[in-house]
């Protein structure tokens, strides 16, 4: 199970030195995948990508901590950010973003617990997204009849 306290230390950690991580993640996620640059056409000032972050946010230290709605959580996003064109691949992408976005914060104070607190919740992302069902492909599968 992922270490709660090295996660939330390394975020609290980047928030003291770096303030909103926002746009540090969304540099780092455009640089690593530029076709993601224009899914977010409509967020012309930027809201969008930080209740979206901080949605994000909340997830891992729910997947960190009492784990009460994270796979549901990622389950259903996979499923809403289908109709934006988001591919479900994506997914483990930007939760490895954060982290990554979170230890050059981190520096020389990236201890080897966060280190190891986020490369296990990064393999439960992974198998939350892998695991998720597909939704499209058993509604197209099998239409119901319209009487
Ligand atoms: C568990 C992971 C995720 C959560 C909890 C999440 C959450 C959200 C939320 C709450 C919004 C709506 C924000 C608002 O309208 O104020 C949103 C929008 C959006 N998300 Fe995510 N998201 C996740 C993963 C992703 C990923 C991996 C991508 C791909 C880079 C992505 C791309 C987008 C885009 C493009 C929009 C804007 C869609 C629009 O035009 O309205 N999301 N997300």
């Amino acid at each position: 199970m992922p270490q709660p306290n090295a996660i939330e230390a390394s975020l609290m950690l980047a928030a003291e030195r770096a303030g909103d991580i926002t746009p540090l993640v969304y540099d780092r996620l455009f640089a690593a995948q530029p076709a993601m640059r224009a899914e977010f056409w409509r967020d012309g000032s930027g809201a969008i990508r930080g209740e979206m972050l901080s949605r994000v946010i909340e997830t891992i230290l729910d997947l960190a901590g009492p784990r009460a709605y994270a796979d549901q959580m990622i389950d259903c996003e996979i499923i809403t950010h289908d109709a934006y064109g988001i591919p479900r691949s994506v997914f483990t992408t930007f939760f490895a973003i954060v982290a990554e976005t979170v230890a050059a914060i981190a520096g020389p104070d990236w201890t080897p617990d966060m280190a190891a607190g986020w490369a296990r919740l990064l393999a439960d992302v992974d198998a939350i997204v892998a695991a998720a069902p597909n939704h499209e492909a058993s509604w197209t599968a099998a239409p119901r009849a319209i009487a």
